[in-house]
């Protein structure tokens, strides 16, 4: 739960952390620079909002990149190792930096710190870098910013788990009119390739008080759009003695004035309920998208992944929920080339894929994570095999996608204006509900309202279209 002692002292800390930081702008005429590069997921995404609110309430000049920043933050991701490779490729080049006099300060986070293996190659290989921490003590960042600075050696602050959370801490959002909301964090589910049970631990649900209360400071703040976030919300509420569940939480955020739209991400197919489907069916806010992992359409791979449902149950929840949601747009994750997999299985994925025309769908080759218990399956395929089959999916996943898009030519639809377009100064970018982006004249002043686009022409994946004035 909350824990409103330790966020006293996290605010202790940012005051001491403001008083390092104001003493080294007087010393070189110039606030420090920080840099935070995100890797991976939405809920990473999210923590790297609440780093940079700590920063730039303790003082920090954020309008930096890597190249010029005087410190460095990494908010890592491991959920397939190149994400791993990736980090360690910038760790090289600040290497040569380091090694070529340059004083930069460099701190690595997020899940791939909590892995035991990745530790011991940063204590013994990466000397340089001044202070690793995990997942779970995110919110300590100003007190281990402040050690950081205050202790001449490299520290490493990893912890296995907590039942704790400090929500109320300074956020820097990326945008204005939207943000991520968590609203439960690691998971239960145990799928046997994936790492995230290991990383986030386990599953636990926020007060839907709290929640709502975070929501309606961000409303007051102009916020109209909320992403619920957690790698299942479908199970949202479990352990939680309100008996509230996720639809419940839907309707409590349903009823928050300033909010315009709600979105939420990951639901796992097994704990998505009729229920549910009903409250999205109803709500005037829920967005027509929802993103439901498939990973594989084999039943013997479903179950080698313990993903708990079959080819049959996914396919009739979804032709469920399009049936409920007309327009709804339905995407997803695909992992090709797990353990075992063969041609037959990756033809029951397509399957799914040519019956469900998905909008979109993320296919990833499988990547073998250390202590996962399909890293030790025996008979993992070759690399060939798998960009193979990948080929083939992908092939699949564009054809189907190419068919929905263009379905919303002709009508007029609600977008929320995001940006100026990138190719033309005089348009601007919106999302609809169902996640398309649609181009459109406009002008900035626009950016962050909802206003209402008659679509006339569709691109690859995006429409153009003319704001309507009522
Ligand atoms: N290899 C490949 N893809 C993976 N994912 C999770 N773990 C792995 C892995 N070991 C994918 C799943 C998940 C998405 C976020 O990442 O498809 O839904
Ligand atoms: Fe990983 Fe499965 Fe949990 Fe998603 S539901 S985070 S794929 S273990």
């Amino acid at each position: 739960m909350e824990n409103r002692e330790e966020l006293k002292r996290q605010r202790e800390y940012i005051e001491k952390l403001k008083h390092i930081v104001a003493d080294i702008g007087t010393e070189s005429g110039r606030a420090p620079k920080c840099a935070v590069v995100t890797f991976g997921c939405q809920m990473n995404a999210r923590d790297s909002e609440k780093l940079c609110g700590i920063l730039r309430q303790t003082g920090f000049d954020l309008e930096c990149d890597e190249s010029d920043a005087d410190v460095i933050i990494y908010n890592t991701c491991t959920v397939r190792d190149n994400a791993n490779q990736r980090v360690y490729g910038h760790l090289g080049s600040l290497r040569a930096r380091i090694k070529a006099g340059e004083k930069i300060k460099i701190a690595l986070c997020g899940c791939m710190m909590q892995e035991q293996s990745v530790i011991e190659n940063i204590s013994k290989n990466y000397r340089f870098v001044n202070l690793v921490f995990g997942t779970h003590n995110i919110y300590r960042f100003a007190e281990l910013m402040y050690r950081m600075y205050t202790e001449d050696h490299q520290i490493i602050d990893i912890w296995e788990s907590t039942d704790d959370y400090v929500e109320d801490l300074p956020v820097e959002r990326k945008y204005g009119y939207k943000s991520g909301v968590n609203i439960m964090y690691g998971c239960n589910n145990f799928c046997t390739y994936c790492i995230v049970p290991y990383v986030r631990g386990r599953e636990r649900s926020r007060d839907a008080r709290e929640i709502i209360r975070e929501i309606e400071r961000l409303t007051a703040d102009g916020v109209i759009e909320v992403m619920l976030l957690g790698q299942n919300v479908n199970s949202y509420g479990r352990g939680l003695d309100d008996g509230m569940d996720f639809s419940d939480l839907l309707k409590e955020v349903e009823k928050i004035d300033g909010i315009r739209r709600i979105r939420f991400m990951t639901s796992h197919p097994k704990d998505l309920s009729d229920k549910l489907i009903d409250t999205m069916a109803g709500s005037q806010k829920i967005c027509r998208h929802i993103h439901l992992p498939l990973q594989s359409g084999s039943d013997r791979i479903l179950k080698a992944m313990n993903r708990h449902y079959t080819k049959e149950s996914y396919l009739d929840l979804v032709k469920r929920i399009k049936s409920a949601i007309p327009d709804i747009a339905v995407t997803t994750d695909i992992i090709v080339g797990f353990p075992g997999e063969k041609a037959s299985d990756v033809d029951d994925t397509i399957d799914v894929i040519n019956q469900l025309e998905y909008d979109n769908a993320f296919t990833f080759i499988y990547s073998k994570r250390t202590g996962t218990p399909a890293a030790s399956m025996e008979d993992q395929v070759s690399e060939e095999f798998a960009k193979e089959q990948f080929g083939r999916v992908l092939d699949s996943v564009r054809a189907n996608a190419s068919k929905r898009n263009g379905l919303l030519v002709g009508r007029t639809e609600e977008a929320l204006v995001e940006s100026i377009s990138d190719n033309d100064p005089a348009m601007v970018t919106g999302r609809l509900s169902n996640n398309s982006m649609v181009h459109f004249k406009g002008d900035p002043g626009l950016i962050g309202s909802i206003v209402p686009v008659r679509l006339h022409t569709a691109g690859g994946f995006y429409y153009i279209g003319d704001m309507v004035r009522e």
